[in-house]
């Protein structure tokens, strides 16, 4: 009975501590400082390779430096480096709170011919092919559900949004949970798969 009252504290301790598990926005400010040259000083990027994060989840960004620090499910020749400078896991998560509590000012521009089909796919998926619709889980203006761990896509690069669904589509990146992307993208042509990530770049 004792041992099972000792580890049933031991299960709720832990649950706490991973609801509290949270990034210092301040602390996290300084630890950005090697990332600013790509990512922009508050997240905005000025590069189309390199992903704009203001606004981004807190909880994404530590999961993706993990996931680039283990450089299995997720690599880049870039990033598994500047990863490794955050060396713990409270690091990932203030740079995280840091870069969620900036805005993000995106202005990428966008093919407008592309924006309905693109639209139709991100509201609606695709019924007869099974692509699933895309704001079920990223919101109906790309925001995200940080406590999901579902990022915002909104006002992202248009080039960063195609290699990373190209990226799903080959499994080349494998490093999301139950393959839910890899299963959203797996039916999708060409054509919606551009014209989507136009459609994501446009929402604000
Ligand atoms: C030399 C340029 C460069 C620097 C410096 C850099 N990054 Fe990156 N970062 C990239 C590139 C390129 C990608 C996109 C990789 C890919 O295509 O998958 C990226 C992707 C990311 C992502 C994934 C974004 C997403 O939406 O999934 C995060 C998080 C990130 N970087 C955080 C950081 C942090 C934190 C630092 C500083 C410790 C940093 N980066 C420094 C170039 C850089
Ligand atoms: C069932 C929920 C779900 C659906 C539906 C879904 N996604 Fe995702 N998406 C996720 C999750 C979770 C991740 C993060 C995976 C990880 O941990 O790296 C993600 C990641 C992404 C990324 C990478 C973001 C980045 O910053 O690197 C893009 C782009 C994306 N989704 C686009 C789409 C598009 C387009 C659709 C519709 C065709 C879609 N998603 C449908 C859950 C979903």
């Amino acid at each position: 009975m004792k041992r099972v009252i000792v580890s049933s504290m031991v299960l709720l301790c832990s649950l706490i501590g991973a609801v509290h598990a949270a990034g210092d926005a301040a602390a996290g400010e300084g630890k950005a400082a090697a990332c600013a040259g790509c990512h922009g000083v508050d997240g905005n990027s000025m590069v189309p390779t390199f992903p704009n994060l203001a606004g981004q989840g807190e909880q994404y960004i530590a999961k993706q430096i993990a996931d680039f620090k283990a450089a299995t499910a997720r690599t880049d020749e870039t990033m598994v480096g500047m990863a490794m400078m955050l060396a713990t896991e409270q690091d990932a998560l203030d740079v995280g709170a840091f870069y969620a509590a900036q805005t993000l000012n995106s202005t990428v521009p966008v093919d407008e011919s592309k924006l309905e089909l693109g639209r139709q796919v991100y509201k609606g998926g695709n019924l007869k092919t099974g692509v699933p619709a895309c704001q079920g889980c990223h919101g109906p203006k790309g925001k995200g559900v940080s406590a999901s761990l579902y990022p915002q896509l909104g006002g992202q690069f248009v080039e960063y949004t195609t290699k990373q669904l190209h990226a799903f589509k080959t499994g080349v990146r494998s490093n999301d949970d139950n393959a839910v992307m890899r299963n959203a993208v797996a039916a999708m042509s060409e054509a919606e798969l551009e014209a989507v990530a136009h459609y994501i770049a446009s929402l604000k």
